[in-house]
């Protein structure tokens, strides 16, 4: 990878981690730890900061501060969080490893895993509506883009599609709409957020640009995630492999190649590159384009 970029990432991911823990910190009541512990166990277990990262670098880029980005980037990794956990569960994907630890269920059972991520939704939620570094005014924009960004709209929309996917045969179109709203809501949510932590609106040229590269970089992080379900390994990937051809899924090799898909998300970064490139500042958020396409896990 890239050093600067590394160097980049790796501060992020540092600044989201301490964030994090700060939300946690407060609590004292030791009826209620367990849920907590969950919640802590898969937020801390790692995971690559993607989102939180989109959400710090375009807030930069801008001309933001990062003390105002930071809890929207701890926001939308907590709602991430909640994601996988979900996501895992044996009633969805039915998967035992994630982030290197067994899933959440594996470790806490259903029901506290279930919890978790519920408590993780809402938590994300809140922490963005209260963010105390920006106006009450985007605080709440904040809030209510995260919320929608993972409703049935988006995140949990694509989600009900991808199970659909697992007995009927999608058309490419109603697969694009899948990943489209499964992971490419939370990435264009991640880039809504930086820009308002940066004091932009959605009528500013950059926030239109940000949403069209994580439009693109979305797709293609989905196009990726897919081949490594098929080609990479658990010990590598962290997760478990193997997973979507297991539960019949519809993903991009339904349609076409690895090498194909490749080519495809090559295209999409390139054309994300593009929208940003003329705004200087963005030379990083270029570089992560590249990485997620290059990526190992
Ligand atoms: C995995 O996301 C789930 C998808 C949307 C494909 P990541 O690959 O960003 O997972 P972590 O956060 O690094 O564990
Ligand atoms: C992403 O899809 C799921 C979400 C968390 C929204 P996948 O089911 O492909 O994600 P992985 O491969 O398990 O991480
Ligand atoms: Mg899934
Ligand atoms: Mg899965
Ligand atoms: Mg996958």
């Amino acid at each position: 990878m890239n050093e600067i970029l590394r160097k980049s990432m790796s501060e992020a991911a540092s600044a989201v981690e301490k964030e994090l823990e700060k939300y946690y910190s407060v609590y004292r009541d030791t009826d209620t730890e367990l849920v907590r512990k969950a919640e802590i166990y898969s937020l801390t277990a790692g995971g690559k900061r993607i989102r939180p990262y989109l959400v710090l670098e375009f807030c930069r880029a801008f001309g933001g501060n990062e003390k105002s980005a930071l809890p929207f980037a701890a926001a939308v990794e907590m709602m991430h969080t909640f994601s996988l956990i979900h996501d895992d569960l044996p009633c969805m994907d039915d998967d035992d490893l994630r982030r290197g630890r067994p899933t959440s269920h594996k470790k806490f059972g259903e029901a506290t895993a279930l919890l978790a991520g519920d408590s993780l939704a809402l938590r994300a939620v809140e922490t963005a509506m209260s963010n105390p570094y920006v106006s009450k005014e985007t605080a709440l924009a904040g809030g209510l883009a995260l919320a929608r960004a993972a409703g049935s709209e988006g995140m949990i929309g694509g989600q009900i599609i991808d199970m659909r996917g697992e007995t009927e045969i999608l058309d490419f179109e109603t697969l694009l709409k899948l990943h489209n709203k499964k992971t490419g809501a939370m990435i264009r949510v991640s880039a809504n957020l930086g820009c308002l932590a940066a004091g932009l609106t959605s009528n500013d040229p950059e926030y239109a640009a940000a949403e069209e590269y994580a439009d693109g970089i979305g797709l293609a992080f989905q196009i990726i995630d897919d081949i490594l379900d098929a080609e990479s390994d658990s010990a590598t990937l962290g997760k478990s492999v193997g997973s979507d051809a297991e539960n019949n899924k519809t993903t991009f090799l339904s349609f076409m190649s690895a090498e194909d898909a490749r080519a495809y998300a090559r295209k999409l970064t390139e054309e994300a590159a593009d929208a940003i490139s003329p705004f200087t500042g963005c030379e990083n958020l270029i570089l992560f384009a590249d990485y997620l396409i290059e990526r190992k896990n």
